[in-house]
């Protein structure tokens, strides 16, 4: 609760809620990470699979204009990999990234999108 409650004042991140009907999937924002904005989201299990996340993410680009915008994954969560992907983000490294729950490291990609080449 805390966490959500300093994220809901910071007026610096977007945050938008999921809605499946009448009913609250899950969350999608972008925040500021050292001088870079990133993307994140988190869907309810019984959401995923239904291109809600893919549905989500395109929409919530069209609010989020700042590009280049970068998006981080574990290696192993091919699926969210996928969403990226298909609104348009591509690979364009990889690094150690600590899951915040239990601080264990995984292998990320770092994704981008709308980078100059
Ligand atoms: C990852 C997550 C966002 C995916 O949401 P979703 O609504 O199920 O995703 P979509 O249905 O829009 O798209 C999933 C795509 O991945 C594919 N996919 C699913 N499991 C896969 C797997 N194991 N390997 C490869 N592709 C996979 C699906 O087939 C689909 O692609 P397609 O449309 O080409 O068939 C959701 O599972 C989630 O919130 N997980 C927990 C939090 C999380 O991981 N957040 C992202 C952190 S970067």
């Amino acid at each position: 609760m805390a966490h959500w409650m300093r994220i809901l004042a910071d007026e610096t991140i977007a945050k938008q809620t999921i809605v499946v009907g009448d009913q609250v999937a899950g969350n999608i924002g972008s925040w500021e990470q050292l001088g870079k904005r990133e993307v994140g989201y988190w869907l309810g299990e019984e959401y995923w699979g239904r291109g809600i996340a893919t549905r989500a993410l395109a929409q919530f680009l069209l609010h989020e204009r700042t590009r280049p915008l970068y998006a981080y994954v574990a290696k192993h969560n091919r699926a969210s990999l996928r969403v990226l992907e298909k609104c348009g983000f591509s690979i364009c490294g990889e690094q150690k990234g600590q899951l915040v729950a239990d601080g264990e490291e995984v292998e990320e990609w770092k994704l981008v999108i709308g980078a100059s080449s």
